[in-house]
């Protein structure tokens, strides 16, 4: 027999990601409707250990929907690993009345609403990750404002090595793997896209790419790189030596994670947001939310965890076809 929920509280954790906030938003102002009470909790797991957390009302969420960030910010909290710190997390909730948890955030995000859930306190994970990868979801929330951050600073780049006919090796986050280096590559016309899961050939790969295409007329080129992939210092300066290009490194950093959501994370994350409460609300616990064939759905968190999502390689070969 299911619980009935009165009191939830909401926290986002790991790395910040464009439409958190909105997330946080559409959970706060869904549970409210329904009757709960709602408690944001301050700086993730690290938060709620510290019992770092307020009562929220309709108005605690205004002015959020466009900001990046988080308004309850955020952290990594080691503590949280170890079964003490969940068991310490369990009591703060039970002293607190908390019945369920929305924890927005990535792979570790989940891992922590796994364990808690475990110990008691029904959790549901909301994807919130610029880096898009997590398995059981073709979505993350902030995915398409890191693009669009990372394609419109591109642009600004293209019009200066078109002017002085030069290389730019444009570093891009992503953690280990290269789904948001691939999305960024495709946008931005890079004439080629270095990402982890595939073994390049700097020579082959790049240098030979640059020639041909520069004996076709092509002044000026843009390599984008996933940051899982090394150097970018040692690419350009490979480049450099080869051709004789001035190359230049960029590395785009934090800058990809900030910024006003787009209309899409806006969205998919107050899609997901609500989501979350009604799960909590008919009952469910150790739930995420995912985005899969065009879908808001759930799935189990220890399921989820264990999936496995590869790139599509077949568009690198568009790619190449295309970005010439
Ligand atoms: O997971 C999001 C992300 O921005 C990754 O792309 C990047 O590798 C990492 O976080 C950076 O983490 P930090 O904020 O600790 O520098």
């Amino acid at each position: 027999m299911s619980v009935e929920i009165k009191t939830i509280g909401v926290l986002t954790s790991g790395g910040d990601a464009p439409g958190m906030n909105a997330a946080v938003r559409a959970v706060a102002r869904t549970a409210i409707y329904k009757g709960m009470r709602v408690y944001g909790i301050r700086k993730g797991y690290a938060g709620l250990l510290a019992n770092d957390m307020f009562e929220m009302n309709i108005r605690s969420v205004s002015e959020i929907l466009h900001r990046g960030g988080t308004m309850l910010y955020t952290a990594r909290c080691l503590e949280f690993n170890s079964s003490e710190g969940v068991q310490k997390a369990k009591d703060i909730c039970v002293k607190n009345g908390i019945d369920g948890l929305v924890c927005i955030g990535g792979d570790g995000t989940f891992r922590g609403a796994l364990d808690l859930s475990r110990a008691g306190i029904p959790c549901i994970g909301v994807p919130g990750t610029i880096d898009n990868d997590i398995a059981c979801t073709e979505y993350t929330i902030g995915y398409d404002t890191a693009i669009n951050t990372a394609v419109e600073m591109i642009d600004k780049l293209r019009d200066t090595i078109q002017s002085h006919a030069r290389c730019s090796v444009v570093e891009v986050m992503g953690h280990k793997v290269g789904f948001l280096a691939q999305s960024i590559g495709i946008a931005s016309g890079a004439l080629m896209t270095l990402v982890p899961e595939v073994k390049y050939d700097l020579d082959r790969d790049v240098v030979e790419r640059i020639l041909y295409t520069q004996r076709s007329g092509k002044t000026h080129f843009i390599i984008v790189m996933a940051e899982g992939c090394g150097s970018s210092h040692d690419v350009a300066d490979f480049i450099q030596t080869r051709t004789g290009i001035e190359t230049r490194v960029t590395v785009l950093g934090h800058v990809q994670r900030g910024g006003i959501p787009t209309a899409r994370d806006r969205v998919m994350a107050t899609e997901m947001g609500h989501k979350a409460v009604e799960l909590l609300e008919d009952g469910k616990g150790s739930r995420v939310v995912v985005f899969k064939h065009g879908e808001i759905m759930d799935l189990d968190i220890e399921e989820a965890l264990a999936m496995n999502r590869t790139l599509d390689l077949s568009k690198f070969e568009m790619t190449k076809m295309i970005s010439l």
